[in-house]
């Protein structure tokens, strides 16, 4: 059975048995600060086991992109080395909230894959939760073990513990016992030697498990306790990859439908065979899973980046790329050239891929690129780490900094280090890297109280389109502790008018105030797991009572200015430079707005004067915000309202139009474009290869900009004395000034050749070496060209010249002939290194030539009194 099969087959039955089909979520979780990337299938469904929101239907089933690379669940090191771990893998799974429970979930499970798919019953095992002694104190799940008993014979039903029986969701959350379904498909021969039962859940390549049914009756709270769930839930998942392996008849995932084709293309782009050579297979492997991954996190919005998602997506590709290096010998970009058949094979069901094909490869490649230049530039420091290296073991604290100053990986120094004949200091090297893992752990700890709950009202109403101030009652609140704000506390209430962080455009602040007065400051708001949720520094005194909720009115119109204008300006791209222009991201504050949008080249001057015209000519316009809530997704994207790639909609959605623009949005606007005053671009630039981000202000903002610069130029003219044409004054100075520097740079010319015939003759011979140490004045170029001059007429030279430029700086510059270096051993570099400690610096370069720079002058003398000191 082809993959696409398999896919549509699991949603089929369970559509025949009541369940609503829903496309995959976004893989880069929006309003989830537990969790990064969506990592199972029941992530995008969080709100409902935790009662934050009603779903659509109590049963659905989805396949779900999953990426399993950070946090709790995190399998990247494992990727490529096994045959059944992924990065990024669908999970086929089917959901009841507060519907169904265990009876179901077993009998459909097994009616699935024996009667549907047919899968050989002999081949499958399944596993039970035990119980557990610790403090949860939990019985085995004998409920299961009975249902399992109608299906499958007794001595093929095992008993597991909690580490593989009882799945929860972090920390805190819903939990609860699972039931785990397991494959056999080694040879008769194999089976017959070791009975299948050992090897569950041993890592055994052939011997997977396939499906887990996760019983959800428990939620854990913040103390570690267990308290039984209103609702009892079903979560199952099971990986598309690994049931494609059973189906297809394969041993691997990498053998199935779903991988074959970008295997057979890095066999050819690389010129090799999978199947022929341990380390080129794994390598083939990691990169077929690996961009898989990034193309699938790109079309969802997630760009490479130093930060957040965007550097674990960095690191999964140059994973990729360095595997691609080391043991397929690619030097150049090749990854992006797999897009191709990646979108070919998987686009049918994530139309998402094939949509943005080309800004995926263009993404890619660039990231690839300067990968390759970091590997480059990393072999040369490490060249230069060996030489100067007088132990054949480099220290840990050197290979750290390669690895995370200059993102060089350490398992290539390794593998470098071994072919030159040294070794690491692993110890050392771990011992750093724990270090900085400390250090950003520290910086990242927080601690989360448990809700108390005042009201029992899980629906928070969001009445801000309308008001900026209400009545509002507390429904529960919690204590916050993290290292970066110190204590917080978050404020849930049954109604409220301020706007949470979200599509851009940043959260509310403002104030509540209770009757006898007292008031306790909002500091921001955001939406978690679809609850809206204030911040405060300080708890209300009087929880119970009623408070007036009351939105900062400045900074919200403010923001609203600048995301009216983002929608403006979106429009604006696609009429000025074409409809490819699609939206990367954005920022919508107060102070200014963001827009990140892909294109392939740098707008002209023209270009961004059009694009500011047509935004001021439509704020100008005066066209009045028509705001329709509730409209249903088709009927938005038919009269042509824009969608985003990687944003969650529902069935029924917002649609913002001002004149020609509309947009699906659920951020606030000015009520009239005119309410903007006018629009500025204030930069563009490129974030990525086919990425330009624009930033501009609006409003007040643009008057303060006008303001200053008009402030800067009566400052200029007044230091012209009042130049009628202060632009000509100043290219007047600018060409005094580049001549005034050309003269300069001839007297010093002619200085350093008078001094180089007053020095020659002050040269010493000691123990066979012309030797000189002592102070000039001249800049750094003058004293290396006098060095190198006075070099050319001997053989024997050791030179030291001091310099200070002023009373904190400090420079020595060492030159030796290279003959003379090299056959005595004498390095400059080491003697800058070690002499500019006494002018408190360092510094080095070359055995024949290196300088060090320092902040104390005073010890120049002693410096140069030292230098002979080499000579021996
Ligand atoms: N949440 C469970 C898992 O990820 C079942 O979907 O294994």
């Amino acid at each position: 059975m082809k993959s696409q099969d398999v896919r549509a087959t699991f949603l089929n039955f369970y559509k025949e048995k009541s369940h609503l089909i829903v496309p995959s979520a976004p893989m880069v979780t929006k309003d989830d600060p537990t969790l990064m990337f969506v990592n199972s299938g029941m992530a995008p469904f969080k709100e409902y086991f935790l009662g934050n929101g009603i779903p659509k239907k109590n049963r659905i089933a989805d396949s779900q992109k999953c990426l399993r690379v950070s946090g709790k669940h995190n399998d990247l090191e494992e990727v490529g080395y096994d045959t059944y771990h992924h990065t990024l893998f669908e999970m086929l799974g089917n959901w009841s909230f507060g519907d169904y429970f265990k009876k179901e979930a077993i009998a459909w499970a097994w009616e699935l894959l024996t009667e549907v798919y047919k899968i050989d019953k002999d081949i499958l095992y399944v596993t039970v939760f035990e119980g557990s002694e610790d403090s949860d104190k939990l019985k085995m799940d004998t409920e299961a073990f009975d249902l399992w008993k109608e299906f499958i014979a007794e001595d093929r039903i095992l008993k597991g513990n909690k580490k593989d029986n009882f799945w929860e969701m972090g920390e805190q959350g819903p939990c609860g016992p699972c039931s785990e379904i397991h494959v056999d498909i080694r040879s008769a021969e194999e089976k017959a030697k070791v009975d299948g039962r050992t090897l569950i859940n041993e890592d055994h390549p052939q011997v997977v498990e396939i499906w887990n049914l996760v019983f959800m009756q428990y939620n854990r709270k913040a103390d570690g306790s267990l308290e039984n769930l209103p609702n009892k839930h079903i979560d199952t998942g099971m990986g598309f990859e690994r049931l494609c392996m059973v189906l297809q008849n394969v041993q691997s995932n990498y053998d199935t439908d779903v991988f074959t084709p970008i295997i057979r293309e890095i066999e050819t782009i690389t010129n090799t065979k999978y199947g022929h050579n341990e380390k080129q297979d794994i390598a083939t492997r990691v990169i077929s899973d690996h961009v898989r991954a990034v193309a699938f996190s790109i079309a969802d919005g997630q760009l490479p980046s130093n930060t957040g998602a965007g550097y674990v997506i960095r690191r999964i590709l140059r994973r990729a790329v360095r595997y691609g290096f080391t043991f397929l010998d690619k030097k150049e970009p090749f990854l992006y050239r797999l897009v191709d058949v990646l979108s070919k094979k998987m686009g049918e069901a994530f139309p998402e891929l094939k949509a943005q094909k080309q800004l995926i490869e263009n993404v890619i490649k660039e990231e690839e690129t300067s990968f390759l230049r970091t590997l480059d530039q990393g072999l040369v420091l490490l060249d230069a780490i060996i030489e100067n290296s007088s132990s054949k073991e480099i220290s840990g604290e050197k290979v750290f900094e390669l690895y995370d100053t200059f993102g060089f990986p350490v398992d290539l120094t390794a593998l470098i280090l071994s072919e030159k004949g040294f070794t690491l200091d692993e110890k050392g090297f771990q011992e750093e890297l724990q270090k900085q893992k400390n250090r950003s752990r520290a910086a990242s700890e927080m601690s989360t109280e448990d809700w108390t709950i005042l009201v029992d009202d899980a629906v928070e109403e969001f009445i801000g389109y309308d008001s900026l101030d209400a009545n509002v009652k507390l429904t529960r609140y919690r204590k916050v502790t993290s290292k970066k704000d110190g204590e917080m506390y978050q404020l849930v209430f049954n109604l409220t008018p301020f706007y949470p962080e979200g599509g851009g455009q940043v959260g509310d602040k403002g104030y509540l105030e209770d009757v006898h007065g007292d008031v306790v400051y909002i500091l921001d708001t955001k939406k978690e797991n679809n609850v809206i949720i204030h911040f405060t520094k300080n708890l209300p005194k009087h929880l119970n009572e009623s408070f007036k909720a009351v939105v900062d009115e400045k900074q919200r119109y403010r923001t609203e200015c600048n995301h009216t204008a983002t929608h403006l300006l979106h429009q604006a791209l696609r009429e000025v430079l074409g409809v490819h222009v699609e939206q990367k991201g954005s920022a919508v504050h107060s102070k200014y707005l963001r827009f990140d949008f892909s294109h392939f080249s740098k707008l002209t001057t023209d270009e961004l004067r059009d694009v500011e015209d047509f935004v001021n000519a439509r704020i100008a316009g005066k066209l009045p915000l028509i705001e329709r809530r509730n409209i249903p997704m088709e009927q938005a994207l038919n009269e042509g309202a824009l969608a985003l790639f990687g944003e969650k909609y529902g069935d029924t959605v917002r649609a913002i139009k001002f004149g020609k623009s509309m947009e699906l949005c659920g951020g606030t606007h000015v009520k009239n474009t005119g309410d903007i005053w006018h629009f500025k671009i204030k930069s563009e630039g490129a974030v990525a290869s086919g990425i330009r981000r624009i930033e501009a202000i609006t409003n007040e903002a643009v008057k303060d900009f006008y303001y200053d610069n008009n402030r800067t130029l009566f400052e200029i003219k007044d230091l012209l004395n009042n130049a009628k044409e202060p632009v000509k004054a100043v290219q007047k100075l600018q060409e005094e000034n580049a001549s005034l520097q050309k003269q300069i740079e001839q007297l010093l010319k002619d200085k350093a050749k008078n001094l180089s015939g007053e020095l020659k003759n002050q040269l010493q011979e000691i123990n066979g070496v012309q030797f000189l140490a002592t102070k000039v004045d001249l800049d750094a170029n003058g004293i290396k060209n006098l060095a190198f001059d006075l070099g050319k007429d001997h053989k024997n030279l050791f030179l030291l010249f001091a310099t200070a430029p002023s009373k904190e700086k400090a420079m020595l510059t060492c030159y030796i002939s290279k003959e003379l270096a090299n056959q005595r051993g004498y390095d400059a570099g080491k003697v800058v290194r070690e002499l500019g400690k006494l002018i408190h610096g360092g510094g080095g370069g070359q055995n024949f030539f290196a300088t060090a720079g320092g902040r104390n002058p005073g010890g120049i003398p002693n410096a140069l009194d030292k230098a002979k000191d080499y000579l021996v």
